[in-house]
């Protein structure tokens, strides 16, 4: 459970720099590291699945991936579709699709069965299978490699394929070094662990949107900052979020002190002497998201981005 002390004092300072000091600080180190690590990889994967999480199909997508993987198919799962804006992803798929992506949206929480992605990587590959054949190489299995960043659902995504528990659900940045196949089907097998990348980190609305979501270090979160920036992107997109988890049907975007004390009021987040835990309410803002409490959103806007 996450949980950021931060005290009144400390909520008004944040409210007053009203987010002109925000940085949010990605997965420093290792970075080259396991862009190397992906790199040597890629010699054997014949497809690779990229994950990315349906409520932000830009923000968190893998930072230049085209450098990593060169030209090698790839299929862009778009996971968590039972928390996002369909009419939104939708725009996005059509997005993708337009710049030649292949695409597939899964609900990885409810849908167990994977047998449509199998399919999909199939038909990608038969030509080059037909063609390793016809030119007199020893048919075998399709080799798949899951790569995202951290929190997308690839560790979910093949215990899915695989049908059983095999990956560490819940992992963080950093690849493992041996390279063990799990078969999926006849014609389909698995690196085991997946590639954990990183998104594009130079731009702070991708920054937000991941901090909203999920895929940040705690430790690192500018809370108030992030608090502020979901309270307005469901005020703007998805009012009727904001009515329905916090009885409340604006916020005050001047001072957003005076909007976290309704929802603390609300939510019954005080202190003795009726003051308001503004740890408590932040939290609980933040939890609501990370923890898909809050479903039919999708932060990424495809209009403000592309
Ligand atoms: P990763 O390997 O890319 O880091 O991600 P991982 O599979 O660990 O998934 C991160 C979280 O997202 C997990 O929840 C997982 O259950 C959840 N998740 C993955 N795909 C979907 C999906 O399609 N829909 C929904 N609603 N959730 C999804 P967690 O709370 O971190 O772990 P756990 O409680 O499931 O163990």
């Amino acid at each position: 459970m996450l949980n950021i002390k931060i005290n009144l004092k400390e909520v008004k300072q944040m409210n007053d720099n009203k987010g002109q000091n925000t940085t949010i600080n990605w997965y420093p180190g290792h970075m080259a590291k396991a862009k190397r690590i992906m790199k040597e990889k890629m010699s054997v994967i014949d497809v690779v699945y990229e994950v990315i999480d349906a409520r932000m199909p830009y923000s968190s997508k893998i930072q230049d991936i085209e450098s990593i993987i060169g030209n090698k198919p790839k299929l862009l799962i778009m996971t968590k579709m039972d928390l996002c804006d369909k009419k939104e992803t939708e725009r996005w798929i059509r997005y993708y699709e337009q710049l030649g992506y292949q695409v597939m949206g899964v609900d990885l929480e409810h849908q167990q069965s994977t047998t449509g992605i199998v399919k999909k990587t199939e038909a990608m590959m038969q030509d080059k299978m037909d063609d390793m054949i016809a030119r007199g190489m020893k048919s075998r299995r399709i080799r798949v490699l899951v790569v995202g960043i951290p929190n997308v659902g690839k560790s979910t995504l093949i215990n899915r394929l695989v049908g059983k528990k095999v990956a560490n659900v819940g992992n963080r940045p950093g690849v493992t070094k041996s390279l063990d196949w799990i078969r999926i089907n006849q014609r389909l097998e698995l690196l085991d662990s997946p590639g954990v990348l990183w998104p594009k980190f130079d731009d702070q609305t991708i920054a937000l949107n991941l901090a909203s979501l999920t895929a940040i270090k705690e430790e690192v979160l500018p809370i108030y900052d992030v608090v502020c920036y979901i309270l307005n992107m469901l005020y703007t997109y998805y009012p009727q979020e904001l009515e329905s988890r916090y009885g409340i049907t604006t916020i005050d975007e001047e001072d957003m002190v005076n909007t976290l004390d309704i929802i603390g009021k609300r939510r019954g987040c005080m202190i003795q002497g009726g003051e308001i835990d503004y740890d408590r309410v932040m939290n609980l803002i933040l939890n609501d998201m990370k923890s898909g409490l809050i479903k039919g959103i999708t932060f990424d806007r495809i209009e403000e981005l592309v």
